[in-house]
């Protein structure tokens, strides 16, 4: 694991989306895969500006949306498919077949099987994912299931990460959000060919100080990073502020 320590947010958002761009010069029709949520909000609009610039193509790429909350209809400001559909989708020239949202609003299980069959055939080249308050990937929150093929499954959300979702304003209430979500697993994470994990904040320098220098443990989801033979870890100073 190579960890890069920015500024700022703004520094760690620009390389994040430049190492983005690199994959995606050197391989055209790369296959994404894509976290949600408040830390990435920079990345993309990173990439919309590169893209603006003519720096970046995203005509052929396709891209996989890491999770979804079970129940939530597209409309719901919290939704990741409107999230990803306002903040980067509608603004390029990517396919609408090319982009896999998840959508757990009706029957999720269905939704798991669904999304399991494409991506079998779509390795991910570039996994671009965050890591939780609680030390989650994707919405994997402790104990994560370390063992299961199944590339989506669907999860329980403890409280620390429905705190989180709460706390960085996406519901008005704990009550407000969802207990289950679609999530892709831990494993089908590990097999991107590479992950880079942008992690801003001090709220999580915990998660990070135990998933960089803690044990493996299904207890800090993203230790299993560790194992990862290419895998970056994007901080800002105070998310790095307890690490040796
Ligand atoms: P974020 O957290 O919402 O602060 O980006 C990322 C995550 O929980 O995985």
């Amino acid at each position: 694991m190579e960890v890069c320590i920015f500024r700022a947010y703004e520094e760690m958002s620009r390389a994040a989306a430049q190492e983005v761009a690199d994959v995606l010069n050197a391989k055209p029709n790369a296959v994404l895969g894509m976290a949600t949520g408040s830390t990435p909000l920079g990345v993309y609009q990173h990439l919309v500006k590169m893209h603006e610039r003519g720096e970046i193509d995203f005509s052929h790429v396709t891209t996989f949306n890491l999770d979804e909350y079970v129940g939530l209809p597209i409309t719901h400001p919290a939704s990741f498919r409107l999230y990803l559909w306002h903040r980067f989708v509608s603004k390029l020239p990517l396919p609408l077949a090319n982009f896999h949202y998840v959508n757990a609003e009706k029957d999720p299980h269905a939704e798991c099987a669904r999304l399991g069959k494409i991506i079998q055939s779509h390795p991910i080249d570039v996994a671009f994912i965050g890591i939780g308050e609680n030390a989650h990937i994707a919405f994997n929150d402790p104990p994560a299931d370390f063992d299961t093929e199944e590339p989506y499954l669907v999860v329980q959300l403890d409280d620390a990460c429905r705190q989180q979702q709460m706390g960085e304003g996406w519901f008005p209430t704990l009550n407000d959000v969802p207990q289950q979500a679609i999530s892709m697993s831990v494993r089908q994470i590990l097999k991107s060919k590479s992950i880079i994990c942008t992690v801003p904040d001090q709220r999580k320098a915990q998660a990070v100080k135990d998933s960089v220098q803690g044990p493996i443990t299904n207890k800090t989801p993203a230790s299993i990073l560790q194992r990862h033979q290419d895998m970056t870890l994007y901080l800002d100073p105070p998310a790095a502020s307890l690490l040796k």
